[in-house]
């Protein structure tokens, strides 16, 4: 069965007092939702404190990033087994952030993905095209290049227990949604791209949506037959917007 899952990406964004009402709205407002995994990506400083709000929740909590290396001398940077001390249960790995901002090639993303499995983190992988690449027609070339990265280091089986997430470039933080039969498209092309290496990885595969993801386009977005959920950053730090893309997953 494919797992249905909305991840919330705080992004640089919170505090210590604002953490805490946010999060316990959301736990409010997702009491005895069972068919559907929720978690937040929160920035590292915050993981005792989420921990000990979502602990026995039903809302798991994860990274937004993660070294590629075990341990040693790499001074600013946080390893998997930090992670796993916090009991973390996902961290996104190749967000479009990280690979233009922080300089992240496929490779790094494949190797950060390889690592957060060793440890038994699920990886949520971002993979996603400029507007220029769309415009340009190269917006499978892109997503085929990211996947294969993954997959040539990981083997196709190491998406048994991951989850990717497609996020136009274009669409995150713009306000500007893919369309839902744009963004279905895409999810059929990695799914498509998965099943020619493995049918049966493909067909359990979680393919989430983001870019823009809102309370009154979620509902639209989920309908699509492979869309199983959506990663979500703007909307995930109010509460009732979070709650109300979360639900229309649920329903
Ligand atoms: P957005 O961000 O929902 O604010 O567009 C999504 C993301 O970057 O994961």
């Amino acid at each position: 069965m494919r797992k249905k899952l909305v991840a919330g990406n705080w992004k640089m964004h919170g505090n210590l007092v604002e953490n805490k009402q946010l999060l316990s709205a959301i736990v409010a407002g997702l009491d005895g939702l069972l068919n559907v995994q929720f978690v937040v990506c929160v920035p590292y400083p915050y993981f005792s404190s989420v921990q000990s709000v979502l602990q026995g929740t039903n809302i798991a909590w994860g990274a937004q990033n993660v070294s590629q290396y075990e341990k040693g001398a790499y001074t600013g940077e946080i390893s998997v087994s930090m992670l796993n001390d916090f009991k973390c249960s996902y961290v996104i790995v190749g967000h479009s952030e990280r690979r233009t901002l922080f300089f992240e090639s496929s490779l790094i993303v494949a190797e950060k993905f390889a690592a957060a499995q060793r440890v038994g983190l699920t990886p949520i992988l971002c993979v996603g095209e400029t507007l220029e690449q769309r415009e340009t027609g190269m917006t499978e070339q892109i997503i085929e290049e990211q996947l294969s990265a993954v997959v040539n280091l990981a083997g196709v089986e190491s998406l048994n227990k991951a989850v990717i997430a497609y996020e136009p470039i274009w669409a995150i933080g713009t306000g500007k949604t893919a369309s839902p039969q744009q963004a279905q498209d895409v999810h059929a092309f990695i799914r498509k791209g998965v099943a020619a290496r493995n049918m049966s990885v493909a067909q359990d595969l979680t393919i989430l949506y983001g870019g823009s993801v809102k309370a009154n386009n979620a509902s639209e977005l989920f309908a699509m037959p492979d869309i199983d959920g959506g990663l979500i950053g703007g909307a995930s730090l109010v509460s009732s917007d979070f709650i109300a893309i979360c639900r229309a997953l649920h329903n």
